[in-house]
């Protein structure tokens, strides 16, 4: 049974249009790192943008969350997975979807409604229960005591600001043992496999929260969980998912999973994620910031685990592995065949360059240990090796019990859930600003790059086209091709042409056609791949066509003056300009 497909069809047969996944990095988002939930690169259109393939949607989205990375090792921890997800964007409300994700669960999966219990909003102060979603579960033969109302079924949760609303969560009894009665959502034998949020909220910054435009839903599920508990595994790595990943790294180290389990793991689930970072659209690489360091400590760490299970770091090991995840998930994700070359690349140059911090750790443990007096390793030592040479625990007790000297791991563990409380807290404020972002000066700046890249084509080459671009509440960036430095003419030139389309007052309008179409009407479609069939054009006046998705101004007589601050190279050839709208 492929879930994946299943899901799609079955969602199709009910008039959803299956979108495309979104690249793992968000564009025009830089308040995350990349996507962490499927409704991410939707939050436009849940907060009433129109979607030009209609009110119901349903896609497999790549996500990837890295404020467990410490913890993948473990039976369920992932950093990349995919998320199934369908939505309505005031469609259908409460009543389909509930019965439909009961209908795929027990009809399609053939899940025995015995295995099933649902929790639902208990209701606050704020948001009284939602009884709704309580009379629904009954009707479609869920017992009383399979239904529990918990405070938590809020998403994402009461303080983020953004989209949000109650939600309901199913759970399914993932033991042979006898289903009890009652459900205890304490228990963890009952998992929890999908959420369908009920997002008809808008949280304010002030606290308060107003009902948006549509009552929306957006629900996600888990392939790697849906998948493992379903065909019964308690290790998602020896489900349909993992289970050949697993038996290569097995081959190529030469040693069992039973006893090296953590190990293939973790390099099982970090080289997949480093094959799905380096194929996204994005090209990231890896480097010490932003996505290129999360790359980095991904790749950084499967060699660290390849060269601990004793594979030959010399072999070809990361490239055979980057060719079964391509092989196996380029179906679903054409980039990955596309780009597979980069993949190899990117994990064989940063294998390469990582032998040489690898040894250095070594000498520096060498070089500690020496100098020990009492044959103890206090916690800041081993928590220095962790951070600055990237020595997991594990590898320090290891080397350490070779040389008879003990390691304060309980203390190396309280440090360690210090600095993870830190970072978790920032990835928190991230998300929290990303659900919150994309507002009217977001919206601005967006139909601004539009204006920028048709002045760009008049004043210096009609052969120019955008190759990037990346825009906050303060700033935009826009990468083009040319072959040269623009000229102080050049650039004043582009700017007055910018200002005087502002000031003229241009209508942004929206037209919705097939790519084919599009094309053939000269709009600019640069990344015409990443966007799902049809396509929405956006116009400005009769200045500018492009394929986009939006959202942006209405006129662009709200812009305010457009200031370009720099222009400078950023690769061969690509060109890059940070410019400011001012009011
Ligand atoms: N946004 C919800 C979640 O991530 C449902 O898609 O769980």
């Amino acid at each position: 049974m492929n879930i994946r497909d299943a899901y799609i069809e079955f969602f199709k047969e009910r008039d959803h249009a299956q979108i495309p996944s979104a690249p793992i990095v968000p564009e025009n988002d830089p308040s995350v790192l990349f996507n962490t939930a499927g409704m991410q690169p939707l939050v436009p259109y849940l907060k009433g943008a129109e979607h030009p393939n209609g009110t119901r949607l349903c896609d497999y989205q790549k996500c990837l969350r890295t404020n467990d990375l410490d913890e993948v090792g473990d039976t369920v921890h992932h950093t990349f997975f995919e998320m199934l997800g369908n939505w309505s964007l005031g469609d259908y409300f409460k009543k389909e979807s509930l019965t439909w994700s009961f209908e795929f669960l027990t009809k399609s999966l053939n899940v025995p409604v015995e295995k099933l219990a649902v929790s639902v909003f208990a209701g606050n102060e704020v948001v009284p229960a939602d009884e709704e979603s309580i009379e629904i579960w009954k009707s479609l033969g869920l017992p009383e005591k399979r239904i529990k109302m918990l405070q938590d079924n809020w998403w994402p949760n009461m303080e983020a600001t953004g989209p949000c609303g109650p939600d309901s969560e199913i759970f399914y009894w993932s033991s042979t043992e006898p289903v009890p009665e009652e459900f205890d959502p304490n228990d963890e034998t009952w998992v929890e496999i999908w959420n369908n949020v009920f997002m008809q909220c808008m949280h304010h910054e002030d606290g308060s929260f107003s009902n948006l435009p549509k009552k929306n839903v957006d629900t996600g599920m888990g392939l790697e969980r849906i998948t493992a508990v379903l065909e019964g595994v308690k290790d998602n790595y020896q489900s349909s998912v993992w289970k050949d990943v697993i038996a290569k790294i097995v081959e190529i180290a030469d040693c069992p999973y039973e006893g090296n389990e953590r190990e293939m793991r973790i390099i099982a689930d970090h080289i997949r994620s480093a094959v799905f970072i380096s194929a996204d659209p994005a090209g990231i690489k890896p480097s010490n910031t932003d996505q290129g360091y999360i790359l980095r400590r991904l790749i950084r760490r499967t060699i660290r685990y390849a060269k601990s299970l004793g594979i030959d770091l010399n072999s070809n090991w990361e490239v055979e592995l980057a060719q079964l995840i391509v092989s196996k998930f380029g179906k679903y994700y054409p980039e990955l065949e596309r780009n597979a070359q980069v993949v190899y690349d990117v994990l064989t140059t940063e294998k390469v360059k990582f032998g040489k911090t690898l040894d250095n750790g070594l000498k520096e443990f060498a070089k500690i240990t020496e100098n020990l007096t009492d044959k103890k390793l206090n916690k800041d030592l081993a928590f220095k090796l962790y951070d600055t040479y990237g020595f997991p625990l594990e590898l320090t007790v290891e080397l350490s019990q070779e040389k008879g000297i003990e390691v304060d791991t309980e203390g190396f563990k309280e440090k360690f859930e210090e600095h993870k409380a830190k970072s978790r807290q920032g990835a928190e404020q991230k998300f929290k600003g990303g659900l919150a972002s994309s507002g009217e000066t977001e919206a601005k700046y967006h139909t601004a790059t539009h204006l920028l890249n048709a002045a760009l084509k008049q004043i210096v080459n009609e052969n120019i086209h955008q190759k990037g671009s990346n825009i906050t509440a303060e700033r935009m960036r826009f990468d083009f091709n040319c072959d040269h430095k623009l000229t102080d003419e050049e650039k004043s030139k582009v700017e007055a042409l910018v200002n005087e389309w502002i000031q003229a007052g241009l209508d942004v309008t929206i037209q919705q056609m097939s790519k084919a179409d599009a094309i053939a009407s000269g709009a600019e479609a640069s990344f015409i791949e990443r966007y799902p069939d049809p396509v929405t054009v956006y116009s400005i006046g009769d200045v500018s066509r492009e394929v986009c998705g939006g959202p942006h101004a209405t006129n662009t007589n709200i812009l305010g003056t457009f200031k370009i601050k720099k222009e400078e190279a950023v690769a061969s050839g690509i060109r890059r300009i940070k410019a400011v709208l001012t009011d």
